[in-house]
């Protein structure tokens, strides 16, 4: 550990004065590996960037990003007013990351806070995440029947073989089906509320009524949760801690969309092309029937939170070569630490670390609680695609898929394959539902199926 508390005469300029690199430029998009490597040789592990206009440090080293999620000094605050700049005035209004930042949700609280909204969340996913439970199995039915539907569908227009976009018509809509599902009742066929979640992730001319229309949307979920209780993700975060407010849960609800939507949609879309270039050993897994392994590998190669939206120093901290001083924001990248030399030699016999220990699920008191659930809901997609299609090959050179410009996100804008589907129908489920299991309609993709409408909503699939 060589991050220390210490009040030492710095010895460099402050961060805001220091010459800050642009996080955002075409290496990072492109060719991150290189751009990491480039600021590991000349700063160490971490380093002063600039963040769309807002100077941070980026922690690039495996181990102090390591120490910094689990910050068992307490050190690091999740709290936006501990940054110095945002307290003083000093954040741009129109700085694209504040709504972020100002969200108010459990990633941006500490101590009780935290950890009051975190049992909630740990009470409210355990019957979708404990694969004993009714609602979990259920799920599991769920997905592997959206899969179907959206293969069937994007399949048509070209027969046995064709041309398919894996993120728009798989990876992306896939997950936004699940999340009427975590709603429950109501919210399930609520085609609208899909489709401003698709409008606000896509961030189109139309975001922002898109997103005030769907914080409405989930505000009524909750409040009608509030009042009549049913199976689903919110009444079982109010009954675990009741106290919750309507607007305490809008918030969670509303971070859950983005978590399952688009973070959820990435990884199986980062899997998915991990397997399609064959370089990183996610292939290998996969063909070896290791799916948790080439869930693993793809997150390690990808992680799809690449970044992880700021913590701020409550003390001078010395952090690698530089004194991060109280009130700084921290970016600390996953990303960058899986591209260090202290995790890369992880193949050799001597490693310490194993491939599980990529931090893409993040790391102590606020390591990710979803991360059976997105496993369940990539894993189900990712086997059902390669059980699907014979063959499924990169319509572009891997050196020229266009990556997403984010400061958070690694993930593609498209995934262009051409495709050579299996022969036969889809097979039934792997088992029959249970007795107290809803029976589930048949995977063709019906004329008015959740698929087709999600679809069409996205223009994507005819009328
Ligand atoms: C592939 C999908 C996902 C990935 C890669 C992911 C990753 C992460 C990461 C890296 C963190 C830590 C953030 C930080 O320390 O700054 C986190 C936190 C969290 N995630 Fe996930 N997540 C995913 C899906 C989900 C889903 C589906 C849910 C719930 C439905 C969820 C719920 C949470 C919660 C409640 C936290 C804790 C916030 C906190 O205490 O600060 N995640 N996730």
């Amino acid at each position: 550990m060589d991050s220390q508390r210490s009040q030492a005469e710095p010895g460099h300029p402050p961060l805001a004065a220091l010459a800050v690199q642009p996080l955002l430029n075409r290496d990072y998009e492109s060719r991150p590996a290189a751009f990491y490597e480039r600021l590991r040789a000349e700063y160490g592990p971490v380093a002063p960037v600039d963040v769309l206009g807002v100077p941070a440090w980026l922690v690039i080293g495996y181990s102090q990003t390591l120490d910094i999620l689990r910050d068992t000094r307490g050190i690091w605050s999740r709290r936006v007013d501990a940054w110095r700049a945002y307290r003083e005035g000093a954040v741009p209004a129109d700085w694209p990351m504040l709504p972020v930042v100002e969200s108010g949700n459990s990633g941006f609280q500490d101590g009780a806070d935290s950890t009051r909204l975190r049992g909630a969340w740990g009470e409210g996913l355990r019957p979708f995440q404990d694969r004993s439970r009714t609602e979990a199995k259920a799920l599991e039915l769920a997905v592997r029947r959206y899969a179907d539907e959206l293969i069937t569908v994007l399949a048509e227009s070209g027969g046995r073989t064709g041309w398919a976009d894996l993120s728009a018509q798989y990876a992306r809509p896939l997950p936004l089906m699940v999340i009427g599902r975590l709603l429950g009742e109501g919210a399930d066929g609520d085609d609208e509320l899909i489709i401003d979640l698709w409008r606000v992730m896509d961030a189109g001319p139309d975001a922002r009524e898109a997103s005030e229309r769907l914080t409405a949307r989930v505000a009524g979920v909750c409040e009608a949760r509030a009042k009549n209780p049913g199976a689903d993700l919110p009444s079982y975060m109010l009954a675990a801690v009741p106290d919750l407010t309507t607007d305490e849960l809008t918030r969670e609800m509303a971070m859950m969309t983005g978590l399952v939507g688009d973070v959820t949609g990435t990884l199986i879309c980062n899997t998915i092309t991990e397997v399609l270039i064959g370089e990183t050993g996610t292939r290998d897994s996969l063909s070896a029937g290791m799916i948790q392994e080439a869930i693993n590998r793809a997150s390690a190669a990808n992680p799809p939170m690449a970044n992880l939206a700021f913590r701020w120093a409550k003390a001078d901290v010395r952090v690698g070569r530089f004194q991060i001083a109280a009130g700084d924001p921290v970016l600390v990248s996953p990303a960058a630490a899986h591209l260090d030399p202290a995790f890369t030699r992880t193949s050799s016999p001597d490693s310490i670390y194993s491939s599980r220990a990529h931090l893409a699920w993040g790391a102590g008191p606020h390591a990710c609680l979803g991360r059976d659930l997105a496993t369940t809901v990539t894993t189900i997609a990712v086997e059902r695609l390669f059980e699907r299609f014979s063959a499924l090959r990169l319509a572009l050179p891997a050196d020229q898929l266009p990556w997403r410009s984010s400061p958070l996100m690694r993930g593609l804008r498209s995934l262009p394959v051409t495709y050579e589907l299996a022969d036969g129908p889809p097979e039934p489920p792997a088992r029959p539902p249970a007795a107290d299991e809803e029976p589930e309609p048949p995977s063709d993709g019906g004329p008015n199926s959740l698929a087709r409408r999600v679809l069409r909503m996205m223009r994507l699939s005819q009328p």
